[in-house]
C-alpha cells in the first residue's frame, strides 16, 4: 500500500508517537488525515500545520458510542493507526487493586479491539487498506515493573494476529509494531535506553509501504525479540531484575 493519496487516521494523536505519525504522514502525501485525542483541545497544534489536510476527532478509545461516532465521521479512512495507549506503572501483586490492571486492558486491549471492528468494514469499502496496532516488545515478555501493562500489550498482540487472519480475506493488511522503550512521557519512569518516537512512526508507515505483518523499530526491539527466540527463559529472568530491590541476573548490579 502508498501512503501517497490514503486517508489516515491516528488515535492518541496529541502523544509522543502520535504527533509523530501525524507528521510523517502528512509529509508522505496522505489526502486526509483525521486526529484523535479525547480532547479536542489538545488538537490545536497539531491542527495548524496544515489546517486543509487535517481533521480533528474527539476519541476516547474505550468509549464505545465515541468509536462510533467516529467511525461514522470517518467514512473515507483507508489506514488505520491504533496509536492510543497507557502504562499505569504498576505491578500485578504490588499494585493496592486490579483497578490499574482493568483500565490498562480497556485502553490497549478492548479500545484497540472495538478500534478494529468499527473501522474494518470502512477498509473493505476502499479495497482494504492497512491497520497499524501499536503493540509493545513487553507484549512478549512481562516486565513486571509494569505487569499488568505487559499483560495487556500481550492480549492486544494476540488479539492482532486474529483479526490480521480475519481480515485477509477482505484484504486489510494489518501490522503489528512492537517497539522496545520509546523516549515519551509513557515511559519517563523506564530506564534506558530508549528508541526516538519518529524511528517507530517511520518504521511503522514503511512496513505498511513494504507489507511486513510484524515490526520491532530500534535495536533494543531487534535484539531482545532475537533472543527471545534462541532464549526465553533467559530473557523473562533479565526483565525480573528490573524489579526494585532486584539483583540484575549475571550482573553486580
Ligand atoms: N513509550 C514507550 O516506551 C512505548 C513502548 C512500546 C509501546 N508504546 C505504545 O505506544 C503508544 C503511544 O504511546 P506514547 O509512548 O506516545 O505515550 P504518550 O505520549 O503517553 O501517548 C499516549 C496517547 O494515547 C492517548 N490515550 C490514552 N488513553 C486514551 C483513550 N482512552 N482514548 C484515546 N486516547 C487515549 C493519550 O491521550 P491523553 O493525552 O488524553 O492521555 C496520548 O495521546 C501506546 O500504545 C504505548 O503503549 C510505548
Amino acid at each position: 500500500m502508498q501512503i501517497s493519496g490514503a486517508v489516515a487516521l491516528v488515535t492518541g494523536a496529541n502523544g509522543g508517537i502520535g504527533s509523530h505519525f501525524v507528521e510523517q504522514l502528512l509529509n508522505l502525501g496522505v489526502n486526509k488525515i483525521y486526529v484523535c485525542a479525547r480532547s479536542v483541545d489538545k488538537l490545536n497544534s497539531l491542527v495548524i500545520i496544515d489546517p486543509n489536510r487535517i481533521v480533528p476527532i474527539e476519541l476516547d478509545v474505550t468509549n464505545l458510542e465515541s468509536v462510533t461516532n467516529a467511525a461514522s465521521q470517518c467514512q473515507d479512512v483507508t489506514l488505520v493507526v491504533n496509536n492510543a495507549g497507557t502504562s499505569l506503572n504498576q505491578g500485578l501483586i504490588a499494585a493496592s487493586d486490579i483497578d490499574s490492571a482493568r483500565a490498562e486492558m480497556e485502553v490497549n486491549y478492548f479500545g484497540m479491539l472495538s478500534m478494529c471492528r468499527a473501522f474494518a468494514p470502512i477498509l473493505k469499502q476502499h479495497g482494504g487498506g492497512a491497520i497499524i496496532n501499536i503493540l509493545s516488545l513487553l507484549g512478549k515478555v512481562n516486565l513486571p515493573f509494569s505487569g499488568s501493562y505487559s499483560a495487556s500489550k500481550a492480549a492486544a498482540i494476540s488479539m492482532t494476529q486474529g483479526i490480521r487472519a480475519e481480515l485477509a480475506v477482505q484484504n486489510t493488511l494489518v501490522v503489528g509494531v512492537m517497539p522496545g522503550t520509546v523516549d515519551t512521557s509513557l515511559a519517563k519512569e523506564w530506564p534506558d535506553p530508549k528508541v526516538a518516537p519518529a524511528e517507530v512512526a517511520r518504521a511503522a508507515l514503511q512496513a505498511v509501504v513494504d507489507s511486513i505483518e510484524d515490526v520491532y523499530p530500534g535495536e533494543q526491539a531487534t535484539q531482545v525479540s532475537a533472543q527471545l527466540l534462541s532464549d526465553p527463559k533467559g530473557v523473562e529472568k533479565y526483565m525480573a531484575g528490573f524489579l526494585p530491590g532486584m539483583v540484575l541476573a549475571g550482573t553486580n548490579a
